[in-house]
């Protein structure tokens, strides 16, 4: 529910500029009007553009409203500089992540942009390493019942002229697998974390709300030391595995699916330098 406090609002009209449902009509002399407010979408605009704190919202109570510290934003050059400096980095070591860094992690992840702000993404965190084995076992598995498929002779004779690129993967995958019984976790470069963003199945913006919430998380986490690697081949094997087992194996809702993962680390080493890309 939202209101307006008629002698606290200034009639300058910032909320009527910025709301995406059109719900304030600000006229100079008039008394401040707020039309169909039940389509509010529970974005907070209003609540934080007014320069008077004219607003009330029942989503948005005095706590969770905050000043926004200017003097500590970064400067552009410094934010070009993560960006450009970020990296898959796979050394990744036993070192458990700080939970202080887990938390801003998930933090950076929330504040991202969801479509109509529906907030559907499902923020999982795996750190037991039993459940981290499960993961790396069930992709292993998958990947390695796949290369068995496309090696068997019949299969190969006829696939291989169309999936050239595919079949130069084989090797990559054979050298996972004697990785992985070493004792290796190679489908997901030994990390100790794995973030699943998760989205309702038939949820028809789900990859990309997801995707933008690990862009986020990526970039707090290269701020903070702790390495992120995107678990495609993860993804892949759980895609393929259908959403039920995926959920299982994944620990995520049921009816829902895994639209990024990201792999999460203390590393060993940090890059001295990086590429024009
Ligand atoms: C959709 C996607 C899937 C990826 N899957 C994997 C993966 O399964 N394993 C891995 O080590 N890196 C994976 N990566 C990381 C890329 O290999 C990496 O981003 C790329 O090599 C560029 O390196 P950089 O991230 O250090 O800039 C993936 C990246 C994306 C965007």
């Amino acid at each position: 529910m939202i209101s307006i406090n008629n002698d606290t609002c200034i009639r300058c009209g910032k909320c009527q500029r910025v709301c995406p449902a059109f719900i304030p009509v600000i006229e100079k002399d008039e008394q401040p009007l707020l039309r169909h407010p039940e389509v509010c979408i529970g974005c907070g605009h209003c609540v934080d553009v007014c320069p008077t704190g004219a607003y009330t919202h029942t989503d948005f109570p005095a706590e969770s409203i905050h000043e926004i510290k200017r003097d500590i934003l970064p400067s552009a050059e410094s934010l070009m500089e993560l960006i450009r400096s970020r990296r898959s980095n796979r050394t990744i070591t036993a070192t458990p992540i700080p939970q202080r860094s887990l938390d801003m992690i998930l933090e950076a992840a929330r504040y991202a942009p969801t479509a109509q702000n529906s907030r559907q993404v499902h923020l999982h965190l795996i750190t037991r390493d039993i459940e981290l084995q499960e993961v790396e076992a069930a992709t292993i598995n998958y990947f390695m019942r796949l290369a068995r498929f496309m090696l068997f002779p019949p299969v190969k004779l006829v696939m291989r002229p169309f999936l050239r690129k595919l079949y130069d993967e084989v090797p990559a995958l054979m050298a996972m697998n004697e990785q992985f019984k070493q004792g290796q976790r190679p489908c997901i470069c030994n990390c100790t974390a794995l973030l699943i963003l998760s989205a309702p199945k038939g949820y028809s913006f789900g990859s990309q709300d997801c995707n933008l919430a690990y862009q986020n998380a990526s970039l707090m986490a290269e701020s903070l030391g702790v390495s992120q690697i995107y678990m495609g081949f993860v993804q892949t094997a759980m895609f393929m595995m259908g959403c039920k087992r995926a959920a299982k194996v994944l620990g995520i809702p049921k009816g829902h699916k895994a639209f990024a993962i990201m792999g999460l680390g203390m590393p060993a080493l940090k890059y001295a330098k990086y590429t024009t890309r």
